[in-house]
C-alpha cells in the first residue's frame, strides 16, 4: 500500500504536501495561541517543576490526582487550603502527596475557582510526570511536592522581577520604603498605596502571623537589596510574596479594555483558522480521492 503510494507520487506532489503540512502547523500554531489568550485570564508568573518524574500507576500518582482534584473542588469554598493524601500508616510512606492553594486576598470565590482550575491544568502540561511542581499565576498559587511541606516556615527567594527602569528621586524611595513598611506590618493580605507608590502583599493561609511577619520582612529585605533602585519590583517567597510599583507603572499593560479586545480578537483568529484548516483538509482529500 505504502509502496504503491510512494510510486504515484511524483517529488512536486510531494513538495505540495511538504507546504501543506507546514501550512498547517502554522495554523495551528494560532489556534493555540488563541486558546491561550482565552484561558489564560490570570497573568502566568512563574512555574518550578521538579525533575524527578512520577512512576506511571504508582501509588503516588493516584494520590497525587486526588490530591489535584481536592485542591480544585475546594477552590470554590475557601481561598486558601491545604491537603495530604496518604500519609497515613496504611499506605507505602513514599506515596504521599502534598499540596496547597492560595487565592489572591481579594479575589470572589468563583475567580478563585477559575483560577486555580487554570492552574491546575497548565501544571499537567507544564510539569507533567513531575513529583513536584509549584506555579504562580496573578490571582492563585498552586503547589504539591512528594514530601510534606506544610506549615513549616521556609523563606526561600523562588522568582524574583525588577523592572528595568529605575528611579533617582529620593521621595519616590520615602514612599515607597513607607509603603513596604505598611505591607510588612499585615498578616495575610494586605494592599497598600501611598502617594506615587503602590503595594502588595500576601503569606500563605496556614501562616501564623509571626511567622508571616517574618516572611515579609525577608520579602521586603529582598525587594530592597536586589532590585535596588528598581520603580516597580516583585519578590516571591515560598510562602508569601511582596510587591511595589510606581503609580500607573502597570496601568497601559493590563486595563481590562485591552483584554477584551485581546479576547475578542483571539476569537476571531481562532475560528477563522478553524474554518481553514477544515477548507484545506477538505480540498486535499478531493485531490488524494481523485
Ligand atoms: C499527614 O500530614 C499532615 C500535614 O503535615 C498532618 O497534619 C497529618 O497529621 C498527617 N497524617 C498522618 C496520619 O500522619
Amino acid at each position: 500500500m505504502l509502496r504503491v503510494l510512494l510510486n504515484h507520487s511524483s517529488p512536486a506532489r510531494f513538495n505540495q504536501a511538504l507546504k501543506l503540512f507546514s501550512f498547517l502547523q502554522l495554523l495551528l500554531l494560532l489556534l493555540l495561541h488563541g486558546y491561550s489568550h482565552l484561558t489564560s485570564a490570570q497573568p502566568f508568573v512563574y512555574v518550578g517543576c521538579s525533575q524527578n518524574k512520577v512512576q506511571q500507576d504508582s501509588p503516588f500518582e493516584a494520590n497525587l490526582n486526588s490530591l489535584l482534584s481536592s485542591i480544585v473542588g475546594s477552590s470554590s469554598q475557601s481561598s486558601y487550603n491545604s491537603f495530604a493524601i496518604g500519609n497515613g500508616t496504611s499506605g507505602p510512606p513514599d506515596a504521599a502527596a502534598y499540596g496547597l492553594y492560595q487565592c489572591r486576598g481579594d479575589l470572589k470565590l468563583d475567580s478563585c475557582s477559575n483560577c486555580v482550575q487554570n492552574a491546575v491544568g497548565q501544571l499537567g502540561l507544564v510539569c507533567a510526570y513531575s513529583n513536584g511542581a509549584r506555579l504562580e499565576l496573578d490571582g492563585c498559587y498552586v503547589r504539591y511536592e512528594n514530601m510534606d511541606f506544610l506549615s513549616k516556615l521556609d523563606t526561600t527567594l523562588v522568582h524574583k522581577k525588577c523592572s528595568p527602569k529605575t528611579s533617582e528621586e529620593e521621595e519616590f524611595f520615602r514612599r515607597r520604603d513607607d509603603v513596604l513598611a505598611d505591607l510588612q506590618a499585615g498578616t495575610g493580605f494586605r494592599v497598600s498605596s501611598l502617594g506615587m507608590v503602590e503595594g502588595i502583599a500576601q503569606c500563605l493561609g496556614d501562616l501564623s502571623s509571626e511567622d508571616c511577619s517574618k516572611c515579609l520582612g525577608e520579602a521586603v529585605a529582598k525587594l530592597k537589596n536586589v532590585c535596588g533602585s528598581a520603580v516597580a519590583a516583585d519578590a516571591y517567597l515560598s510562602q508569601c510574596y511582596a510587591r511595589y510599583w510606581a503609580s500607573g507603572y502597570y496601568s497601559h499593560a493590563d486595563s481590562s479594555g485591552d483584554d477584551q479586545v485581546g479576547k475578542t480578537v483571539a476569537i476571531i483568529v481562532g475560528s477563522l483558522a478553524g474554518l481553514a484548516v477544515f477548507i484545506v483538509l477538505l480540498s486535499f482529500l478531493r485531490r488524494a480521492i481523485s
